[in-house]
C-alpha cells in the first residue's frame, strides 16, 4: 500500500494547477451511453474512479479508451450488449449507480447492483428508485441488485419531487427523462455545477432540458441522442482543497496561484467564508490567487447544497480552523456523520469536540506531525493539509482513498515548495522489537 509522507512547516509558493472535476466526469461518462457512436470527453482527471467507471461502461459493451497523459477519453457506445453493472464495481465507487438511469435510457432495461454503504455512514438511493419508478419504471430487488425495465422499451415521463434534494438523483433522473416517451419535471433538483455542466452536454447531444441550475427542471424526451466532443469543467473541490492550502501553508503577504480553474463553480458560501478569514481573493477568467494574511480569523460554516458551503470542503475547513486562534464550528447538514478524519486529527493534536453533525474546534495550537488514516477521500485530504501546518513528519496511510479523487496531490504539492513524497509500506508489517540493553 501507498502513504503520503510530509515534512510539515514548508511554505506553499507559486502555482498549482486544478484537474478536471470528478463528480462532472462520472455523469458524463454515463450520459455517453445514451448516444451510439463516439463520444470524447477532454480533460478527464486521471484518478482511480474514472478508471473504475470506465470499467464498468466496458462490461456494458463500451469501448473505452483513456489517455491519462493527454487526459483524453473516448467511449465508443454503438452496442450496448449487456445492460448490467455488478457488485464487484459497483461496491467500489457509489456513482456507479448512474448506471441506472443510463441503461434505462438507453436499453430500456438495467441490472445494477445496490451500492450498499459508505465509510461515514448510510448514503440511500430511495430517491433514485422513487423517481425512476415515477418516471414508469417497473423496479424490482433481487439478490442485492436493482432490476429495471421500461415497459415498450422507454419510460414515460413524470414528475418527482426530491426531499431532500439529492445529486446523484437529480443525475439518474435526467439520463432516463431525456430519451422518455414524454415530459418530466424533477422538483427540489440539484443545483450543484456537476448537474449543470452535465445537463448543457445532454443539451448539446440533442436533448431539450429546461431549468438546469434552478430547482425545477424540465425534459421533454427525444427519440435519438447524438455523440459529441466535451470538454469537462475543473473541479471544484480541488480548488477549494488548494484554497485552504495556500490559506494555512502560504507565506503571509505572498500569492499563491491556481490555474485551470472556474471559481464561479465554488458557489458564493464557501467564497463568502473563506473571504471572512483575512485571506485576499484575486478571481481572474481561470485563474485564482490567495494571498494568506498574517493571522486567519476562525470563521464558523455550515454545509447546504450548492450554492452553499460544499459537504466536501468540510473536512479540510478543520484544518483552516485548527491553524487559528479561537474557536469555531463545522456544521454538517447534508451528512450526519462526516467525521471520520477527527479522531486522526486529534492523535495530532487538534482540540476538537463532536456533538451530532457538529464539531466545535479550538486552534491556534501547533499540530504534531505523526501516522494517521485515511479513511475517505476528502477526510486524507485533510491530513495531508494537516501534515503542511504540522511539527515533523505526518505519514498519512492508505491513500488509495486519496487516489480517487486528487491527481497527482503530491507532485502538485512538492512543485509549489512542500516537502512530500510517497512511499509503499506493508500495513501488516510488525513493529520491530527493541533489543534487551
Ligand atoms: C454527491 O454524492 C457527490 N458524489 C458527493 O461527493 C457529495 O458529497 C454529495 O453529492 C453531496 O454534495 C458525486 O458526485 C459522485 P446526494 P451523492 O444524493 O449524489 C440524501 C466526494 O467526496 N439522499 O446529493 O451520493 C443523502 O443521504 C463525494 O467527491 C437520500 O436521502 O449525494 C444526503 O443526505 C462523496 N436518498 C443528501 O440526500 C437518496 O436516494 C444529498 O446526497 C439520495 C440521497
Amino acid at each position: 500500500m501507498d502513504k503520503l509522507v510530509i515534512q510539515g512547516g514548508r511554505p506553499l509558493e507559486g502555482t498549482l494547477p486544478v484537474s478536471g472535476s470528478k463528480n462532472t466526469a462520472l455523469p458524463l461518462m454515463a450520459g455517453a451511453l445514451l448516444a451510439p457512436g463516439i463520444t470524447t470527453i477532454e480533460n478527464v482527471p486521471n484518478l482511480r474512479d474514472i478508471l473504475t467507471f470506465a470499467n464498468i461502461l466496458r462490461i456494458a459493451g463500451a469501448h473505452v479508451d483513456y489517455d491519462p497523459a493527454a487526459h483524453h477519453l473516448t467511449i465508443d457506445a454503438s452496442r450496448i450488449s449487456h445492460p448490467e453493472a455488478p457488485y464487484e464495481l459497483v461496491k467500489k465507487m457509489r456513482a456507479s449507480f448512474y448506471m441506472l438511469g443510463a441503461l434505462l435510457g438507453r436499453a430500456g432495461r438495467a441490472r445494477v447492483s445496490l451500492p450498499g454503504g459508505c465509510a461515514w455512514g448510510p448514503r440511500p438511493v430511495d430517491l433514485h428508485l422513487e423517481g425512476l419508478k415515477t418516471f414508469g419504471a417497473e423496479i424490482d430487488l433481487e439478490e442485492g441488485y436493482v432490476v429495471a425495465r421500461a415497459p415498450g422499451g422507454r419510460l414515460a415521463g413524470g414528475r418527482f419531487r426530491l426531499e431532500p434534494s439529492s445529486v446523484g438523483a437529480t443525475v439518474n433522473l435526467l439520463l432516463g427523462a431525456v430519451r422518455a416517451r414524454g415530459t418530466s419535471r424533477i422538483e427540489n433538483a440539484a443545483m450543484e455545477p456537476d448537474v449543470v455542466v452535465f445537463g448543457q452536454a445532454l443539451q448539446r447531444m440533442g436533448a431539450r432540458i429546461e431549468g438546469l441550475g434552478t430547482p425545477t427542471i424540465e425534459v421533454e424526451g427525444v427519440d435519438q441522442l447524438y455523440p459529441i466532443p466535451f470538454r469537462n469543467c475543473p473541479d471544484r473541490i480541488e480548488l477549494g482543497t488548494f484554497m485552504i492550502a495556500a490559506a494555512i501553508a502560504g507565506r503571509p503577504g505572498s500569492p499563491v496561484r491556481l490555474t485551470h480553474a472556474d471559481p464561479e463553480h465554488l458557489g458564493e458560501a464557501f467564497l463568502d467564508a473563506f473571504r471572512q478569514t483575512g485571506c485576499c481573493v484575486d478571481v481572474g477568467d481561470d485563474v485564482l490567487t490567495v494571498t494568506a494574511p498574517e493571522t486567519l480569523r476562525p470563521v464558523s460554516v455550515e454545509t447546504a447544497p450548492y450554492p452553499g458551503f460544499p459537504t466536501d470542503l468540510q473536512a479540510q475547513w478543520t484544518v483552516l480552523l485548527a491553524r487559528v486562534p479561537g474557536e469555531g464550528f463545522v456544521t454538517d447538514t447534508i451528512y450526519t456523520d462526516r467525521f471520520k478524519h477527527i479522531p486522526e486529527l486529534q492523535r495530532m493534536g487538534l482540540r476538537a469536540t463532536i456533538s451530532g453533525n457538529r464539531v466545535s474546534i479550538r486552534g491556534g495550537q501547533r499540530l504534531q506531525g505523526t501516522k494517521v488514516m485515511s479513511s475517505d477521500l476528502r477526510a486524507s485530504v485533510s491530513l495531508v493539509l494537516a501534515g503542511l501546518i504540522a511539527e515533523g513528519e505526518t505519514h498519512v496511510l492508505r491513500v488509495y482513498h486519496l487516489d480517487r479523487g486528487y491527481e497527482n496531490l503530491e507532485g502538485k504539492l512538492a512543485a509549489a515548495g512542500i516537502a512530500i513524497r510517497r512511499e509503499a509500506y506493508d500495513e501488516f508489517a510488525a513493529p520491530s522489537v527493541p533489543e534487551d540493553e
